[in-house]
């Protein structure tokens, strides 16, 4: 039996996102059941979200002589969770004073599930007295309380009101419901950290990986239900530091070389391969046995190391293999490219040379290509959020090729 979202759609700009959120939701093993206020219908259309989700949208009117009597009231039955998105100061403040003047406001007030609301709305009106008083009334009842956050708003101003973006609520909802194991029976190998080449015994030639994209997709990989081995090269804050969940397998290693020869051993048993991992393309050639004295010029020998990512890709069968594309400038290009040359399924195309995103930071923004031709952006958002996008995505590419392999019995 699935998990039931309730979606409520009221009447700001924002609500043709509510399709995409319905869309992730249901990305996720979720079913999603929509309402609409009769504003929301202004921007949007029922059949949109019917279209979408396959199942009736609760529309505001009040029912007619001969329809279902009792709709506002079992529509909500069996759901987990409601999240309004966007939610409007209108809707907002009805909610907060038990307005019920119609089939949506009264499903919300007879629901009794949690309540999470994703705000839209003018600055000004969203800092209006009135409206921060409902939100508060809202919040200290247990609304749950998603953005708004700062930016161009529809109205033409900068400023507090806008929606928080898709990815984030979804995140924030799927946090709410928690236990969605969508990824039971999945076997993940994960690289992540920087690798290190040794030049003698106390240096060694490293890169800005932190480590924090691919352990992110590990834990999150982990909390969906999934076997995880991590194969972990330099990481910071190291390993034990950051606390690495339960039910992930740890393989160290320092070097290219350490890392091909374990992430070869795990590819064999797993289902999909994300390689977050920073591999040096050079190792020194003899690095030195005993610390190398201080001279005026020191030259060193780099040979090449192996594509780890390519050479198991290159048998890779039925198995998902996602790698991630480090990329300071041309990045689509450079990403297609990689992603062709690797024979990957799926690429993540990170910008590299921003400061507020990538190396050590907790946030990302990437591009996600897949081998079939999409093109998927994921908004500036926390690590795990882009972890999560990841996984769905190269879940999805899976389970399609199991799909294919066991045709349903006719
Ligand atoms: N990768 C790998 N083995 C290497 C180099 C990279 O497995 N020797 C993997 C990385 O883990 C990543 C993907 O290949 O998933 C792309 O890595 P990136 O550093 O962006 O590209 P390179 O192939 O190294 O190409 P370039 O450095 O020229 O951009």
């Amino acid at each position: 039996m699935k998990d039931t979202v309730i979606l409520v759609v009221t009447g700001s700009v924002a609500a043709y996102k509510s399709a995409l959120l319905a869309r992730r939701l249901m990305e996720r093993g979720l079913l999603v059941k929509v309402a609409m206020t009769a504003s929301a219908e202004r921007f949007i259309t029922p059949l949109t979200f019917e279209a979408l989700t396959g199942l009736p949208v609760l529309r505001a009117g009040f029912p007619q002589s001969g329809q279902a009597p009792m709709e506002h009231i079992n529509f909500s039955r069996g759901a987990r969770l409601v999240v309004i998105a966007p939610a409007t100061a209108n809707t907002l403040g009805k909610l907060a004073h038990g307005v019920a003047d119609d089939s949506i406001l009264s499903m919300l007030l007879a629901c009794g599930l949690p309540v999470m609301a994703a705000p839209a709305m003018n600055t000004q009106m969203y800092k209006h007295p009135a409206v921060q008083s409902n939100i508060s009334t809202l919040a200290a009842r247990g609304v749950t309380f998603i953005g708004p956050s700062s930016g161009s708003l529809a109205c033409g101003e900068e400023g507090e009101g806008k929606m928080e973006d898709v990815e984030t609520i979804f995140a924030a909802v799927m946090e709410k419901l928690g236990g969605v194991k969508d990824l039971a029976g999945a076997r993940l190998l994960v690289t992540a950290g920087g690798c290190q080449e040794p030049i003698d015994p106390v240096r060694y030639i490293g890169n800005r990986s932190s480590g924090k994209m691919g352990l992110a997709v590990a834990r999150v990989a982990a909390g969906r239900g999934a076997e995880v081995t991590l194969v972990a090269a330099h990481m910071e804050p190291s390993l034990p530091g950051t606390g690495t969940p339960e039910g992930i397998r740890v393989i160290r290693a320092q070097t290219a070389v350490e890392m091909q020869e374990a992430v070869r051993q795990e590819f064999v048993r797993c289902d999909i391969l994300v390689m977050a991992a920073a591999v040096s393309d050079y190792r020194v050639e003899s690095p030195a046995a005993e610390k190398v004295k201080k001279k005026s010029a020191m030259r060193l020998d780099l040979i090449e190391n192996p594509d780890i990512l390519a050479s198991v890709a290159l048998e890779k069968g039925d198995r998902v293999v996602a790698g991630f594309a480090a990329e300071t400038e041309d990045h689509l290009a450079s990403g297609r490219k990689k992603l062709m040359a690797k024979n990957l399924d799926l690429i993540v195309i990170n910008d590299v040379s921003r400061g507020d995103i990538g190396f050590g930071s907790d946030y990302n923004e990437v591009t996600l290509l897949t081998r079939d031709g999409k093109k998927i952006e994921i908004a500036r958002a926390t690590k795990d959020v882009v972890a999560g996008a990841v996984l769905d995505h190269a879940a999805a590419i899976w389970r399609a090729s199991q799909a294919m392999e066991q045709p349903e019995a006719s």
